[in-house]
């Protein structure tokens, strides 16, 4: 049967948002057609996320909600892609005899051919790279003929796709094996991109009309790739990739805070088109919870890491990720984590509960032994306490100018949209008075959205024209999280794609 429609989910990081788009590239290529609901596709994919039950969950409910259609439309292929078909692999097909398709995220490249076979003999098949495979070269190993290297470097623009915020991986998997994280056991052995082949990506995007790249790894500043006699680290693929011309900001994630390189800070201090931002989690703000997640570093370390990264980098934002309710942890020890965070004041901090993963260190040898709603409470501590600082720290924005690539309509100003298109109106942005919306709606249906280079979230009116450009914005109202303003001027117009598609 010949597949011409599909559908596809993303759940988990930017790491899974990168290989969706390979994927969907992969799939445009056998000349299969997107679609926006699972009934009408021949063949739907999630691509999942383990990092914690929540996540597996969310996936397993969507899955079973496909049951009828498979019922309905036996040829109907259901796939599931990413961390949770490499976590639980073939037990899968046992809860879900509807599954056909497991494929983890070592070996997307051979979709195609998977897609292929069990198209053909009607079976389900699983492609997983289990923990000794030919996906765990030593790292020294050329990664020239990756498969994986091909995939990532497949990636060719169309005009229509959203590429002017695009993420470019750097490194695959991770070695640090923190007790709680199932990650290295999903993604496999830490793996750095030849520094070529990550710049060629960078100049094919910025062709195409990128304007702003986000490199990808999970621990970036352990990237470290040897050609001949020289070692390149992340300070040095930082610089190369600031030489890619007409890329107007640089931003990475995630950075580990352990075996840190000042080096990092000096390049962002003197290339500035590399954002002063950095996604730098702490997880706890205890010496001994550090110990047990097997983090190396003291919650004394890390705090002068980040007066550190001031000194070079004065106006940087600091982003963390924390986790409560990890194994023993006292009251005493959640103190610590919020006096970290109240010392710190990050521009925005992710708070997780603690979900024991199966097969990790933590969850082999200690209990889940805090109870859900003091994890509730500790989490809604923290995020309060995270809330009042950024309030401050927003309102200090107030009347200043900041810098502002324009990402596109906010979500308000689209629906304001759709409300006139559904009410038979036509909505003119430039003339609010001719739209038959009330003047609040009106004032909505212009809104633009964007973001500084600290990853501030900016609201302002504007018009279409202004989306793709980076503008100056004048702050004038701040709420915790975002910032209002106007326009003051045009600092670089939107870009026309050189050459799409090329
Ligand atoms: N590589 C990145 C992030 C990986 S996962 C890093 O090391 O920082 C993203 C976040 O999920 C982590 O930073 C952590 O805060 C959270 N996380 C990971 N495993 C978890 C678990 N078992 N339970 C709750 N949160 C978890
Ligand atoms: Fe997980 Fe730790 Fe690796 Fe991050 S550094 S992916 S938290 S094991
Ligand atoms: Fe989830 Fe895998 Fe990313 S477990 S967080 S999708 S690396």
């Amino acid at each position: 049967m010949q597949l011409s429609t599909y559908f596809l989910e993303t759940f988990g990081c930017q790491m899974n948002v990168l290989d969706s788009q390979l994927v969907e590239g992969q799939l445009r290529a056998l000349g299969l057609r997107r679609v926006a609901i699972p009934r009408e596709a021949d063949l739907i994919l999630f691509n999942t996320c383990s990092v914690r039950q929540h996540a597996e969950d969310k996936v397993l409910s969507r899955l079973g909600q496909l049951k009828h259609i498979k019922r309905d439309r036996p040829h109907t292929i259901i796939g599931l892609l990413g961390c949770m078909a490499e976590r639980l692999r073939e037990g899968l097909f046992e809860l879900n005899p509807h599954l056909d398709l497991i494929c983890g995220p070592g070996e997307l490249d051979r979709l195609p051919e998977l897609l292929g076979r069990v198209d053909e003999s009607g079976k389900p098949i699983a492609a997983i790279t289990g923990l000794q495979t030919r996906r765990l070269v030593p790292a020294e190993r050329s990664l020239l003929d990756d498969p994986l290297e091909t995939l990532d470097l497949s990636r060719r623009p169309l005009p229509g796709d959203s590429i002017m915020q695009s993420y470019v991986r750097v490194q695959r998997g991770c070695d640090k094996f923190c007790t709680y994280c199932v990650v290295p056991y999903t993604r496999g052995a830490e793996r750095s991109r030849p520094p070529g082949n990550i710049v060629r990506e960078v100049q094919t995007l910025a062709d195409a009309g990128c304007r702003e790249v986000t490199l990808l790894g999970q621990t970036v500043n352990s990237y470290a790739y040897r050609e001949g006699q020289t070692p390149m680290r992340f300070a040095d693929l930082l610089r190369l990739v600031h030489e890619v011309p007409d890329i107007d900001r640089i931003r990475f994630v995630t950075s580990y805070p352990a075996d840190w390189d000042d080096d990092i800070f000096r390049v962002m201090r003197d290339h500035p088109r590399i954002c002063p931002y950095l996604h730098i989690p702490a997880q706890s703000g205890s010496d001994r919870i550090l110990k047990a997640m097997k983090r190396n570093y003291t919650a004394d370390s890390y705090l002068r890491l980040m007066d550190t990264a001031r000194q070079y980098v004065p106006d940087i934002a600091l982003a963390g990720d924390f986790i409560v309710g990890f194994t023993g942890e006292t009251d005493e020890d959640f103190a610590a984590t919020v006096d970290l965070v109240r010392r710190v004041e990050y521009k925005q901090i992710f708070v997780f509960k603690y979900s024991p993963r199966p097969g990790t260190a933590a969850d082999r040898s200690l209990a889940d032994d805090i109870p859900q709603d003091v994890k509730a409470r500790r989490n809604n501590e923290l995020l309060a306490v995270q809330t009042a600082i950024m309030e401050r720290q927003k309102r200090a924005l107030v009347g200043r100018t900041v810098e502002v690539l324009v990402e596109g309509y906010s979500k308000a100003a689209r629906r304001a949209q759709k409300d006139a298109a559904d009410s038979n109106g036509s909505l003119d942005p430039e003339n609010p008075t001719t739209s038959p919306l009330d003047d609040v709606a009106a004032s909505k249906a212009n809104q633009l959205i964007g973001r500084t280079p600290q990853d501030i979230i900016t609201v302002f009116p504007g018009d279409a024209a202004h989306v793709g450009a980076l503008v100056a914005v004048r702050v004038t109202d701040a709420s915790a999280l975002t910032l209002f303003g106007e326009i003051e001027s045009v600092v670089s117009p939107a870009k026309m794609p050189a050459n799409p598609g090329t």
